[in-house]
Parts: structure tokens; sequence; C-alpha cells
């Protein structure tokens, strides 16, 4: 699927909504093409992801040069003193059972002390305008079901979709965000035309109210229980609330049986509804997904 003649509105949308948001973080983001940039990148994907040097480089610098030489994306993004703070690395893919060319965004990660000021956004809205410049209208990746961050990020403020469940994606991995505990993941999609994603990229973001929500029949599947214990609730509703913990990247750290129940908890409440083509249709910012049965819902309007 390609833009039927170079749709120079939208493009020239996506780069001022790139540009505002950089401006807005304080960074500069360019493409990596040297191998100064390139090692730049791979060192801090490893220091984000506390990764060892005994596990091996999350992508090598000679790896990102090869991904951005095929034509896939490897950015970075520089304060205004020149260090490196965000980066990005994404693949070109092709889906082949709709001869869909894509871009699969593989990492993308901001330095500790950055995190929090519209940096990650930043690097997103750059990447949306980097793919459509080149006839790119979807962008997928997969994230953690739990990290209440990348999930508000991902569906409220990119507007992104969810297209399914992957159980334990990537098998065991060794670094210090995903070690001991099964990588179960979502896969975003994000349709970089859709008016859902144009609308959030000037700031409109479709926010559920879980109150009314109830008060029209949607019944709660998962919820945050005392001690932060994960707490299921057997339902069949058409529509259904799911709640995640406020930070299960410090709950892993704390307390590793809790994070483990809630590994269990989000796999049996997601996946077979997901698989069944039930769908999230929203999040609120407090954590709540808001999942609806094939059939039984209608879009969430914009605010
Ligand atoms: C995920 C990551 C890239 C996001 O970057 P960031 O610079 O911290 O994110 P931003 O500051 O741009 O925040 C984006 C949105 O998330 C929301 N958000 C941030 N923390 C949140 C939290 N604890 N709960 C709910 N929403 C949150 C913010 O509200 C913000 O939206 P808004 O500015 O419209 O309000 C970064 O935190 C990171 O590198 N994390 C570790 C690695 C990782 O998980 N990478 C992603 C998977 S590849």
């Amino acid at each position: 699927m390609s833009l039927p003649e170079p749709d120079t509105d939208l493009r020239q949308e996506a780069a001022d909504t790139a540009t505002r948001a950089a401006a807005s973080a304080g960074i500069e983001v360019t493409d990596a093409r040297d191998p100064e940039a390139a090692r730049a990148a791979s060192v801090l994907f490893d220091t984000v992801w506390g990764r060892d040097g005994a596990a091996g480089a999350i992508l090598a610098p000679e790896a990102l040069l090869a991904i951005a030489h095929a034509g896939g994306q490897v950015s970075v993004a520089r304060a205004a003193d020149g260090t490196v703070v965000a980066a990005t690395a994404a693949v070109l893919g092709r889906d082949h059972t709709i001869g869909q060319v894509f871009l699969h965004s593989h990492v993308t990660g901001v330095v500790a002390d950055a995190v929090g000021r519209g940096i990650g956004k930043a690097m997103k809205w750059y990447q949306r305008s980097w793919a459509l410049e080149r006839d790119i209208e979807q962008v997928r990746w997969t994230f953690d079901p739990l990290v209440r961050r990348n999930v508000v990020l991902n569906l409220a403020v990119l507007a992104s979709g969810v297209s399914g469940y992957l159980v334990d994606r990537y098998g065991p991995m060794a670094d210090a965000r995903n070690r001991g505990l099964p990588t179960d993941r979502l896969e975003a999609r994000w349709d970089l035309t859709a008016p859902r994603v144009r609308a959030a990229a000037g700031g409109r973001v479709a926010t559920p109210d879980p109150d009314a929500l109830r008060s029209a029949g949607a019944e709660v599947a998962l919820d945050v229980g005392a001690d932060e214990q994960p707490v299921r609730h057997d339902t069949s509703a058409p529509r259904r609330l799911v709640r995640i913990p406020a930070d299960i990247e410090s709950l892993r750290e704390r307390d590793h049986a809790t994070a483990a129940a809630w590994g269990e908890a989000i796999r049996v409440t997601l996946q077979p509804a997901l698989d069944a083509g039930a769908r999230i249709t929203g999040v609120t910012r407090d954590g709540w997904y808001v999942l609806a049965e094939r059939g039984g819902v209608t879009e969430l309007a914009h605010r």
C-alpha cells in the first residue's frame, strides 16, 4: 500500500509535528550514518536495557550501519550540549500476506536521566515523518503489555493499534529489564495516515472514561488489589476493563513473585480475548485498557 500520489500536505504535517516535538523536548534528531553515531546508538541501547558485555550488544554498531544501509531507520537524538540522549533502530519489513512494506521498530530508548521529558514521543513523531517521506505508511513494534508508560505512549499518545498478543515473544532475555521473566508482548501497528493518528499528532488524544463505560455495562476483568496484587474477575461482558499496575518495572525489582503473577494475569486476560478477535479500543493514563469483543463496540471519539 503506497500513497496514491505524493501527499505533500500529510508529509509536511508529519514533518512539522516532528519538529515541534523535538523542539519541545530540547533535542535534535538525526539519522546515524557514520560509525561514530552508530557506536553512540549501540552503547545507548545497552545502557538503557542494562545489558552487560558478557551478553553481547543488543545491536552492534556494524549491525546498525547495515540496517541503515539496507533502508532501515537508525536515528539518534542529541541534547543541546551534543550528548546522545536517545536512539531508535527499525528494520524494513514486508507483510507477504498483503504485499505491504512496513517499518519494524525494534528498539527505542531514552537515557534514564532524560525520561519523561517528551523525548520518546519526539522520537516516534520523527519516525512517522521519516517513514512517510519514504512512502511507508505503517510502523510496527512490540511492547510489554504491563509497562504503563509504554502502553500510554503507544496506544494513547501515538494512537497506534494492537494487532495481537505474542506469548514469550523473544524467549529468555539477558538484559536487566527482562531477565527471569517470560517476554510476552503486544504488537503495535501504527497506521501513519489514519485519521486518529493525524488527530493524535495534533494533540487530540482519545481518552476513554472507565466510570462511564462501567455505567454502560462494561465489567472489570483485571484490577490492582491490595499490595499491588492482580485481582481477576470472571466476566464475559462484551466490553471489559483491564487494569495494570502503576510501575511494573519497580515491582519486578522489589517483588518478583507479584510481578510474575502479573505476567500470568495479563496473559490469561488478554491473550484468549485478542486471539478470539477482541480489540483494545483505548487506554487511560491511569492504567485501564478497554477491551471490546468483536462487533460489540464503537470507536472512542477524540476529544
Ligand atoms: C519508553 C521510552 C522510550 C519513552 O520515552 P520518554 O521520553 O520517557 O517518554 P515521554 O516523556 O515522551 O512520554 C510519553 C508519554 O508517556 C506518558 N507517560 C510517561 N510516564 C508514564 C506513566 N508512568 N504512566 C502513564 N503514562 C506515562 C506521558 O504522559 C507522555 O505523554 P504526554 O507527554 O502526552 O503526557 C523511555 O521511557 C525508555 O527508554 N524506556 C526504557 C526502554 C523501553 O521500554 N523502550 C520501549 C520499548 S522498545
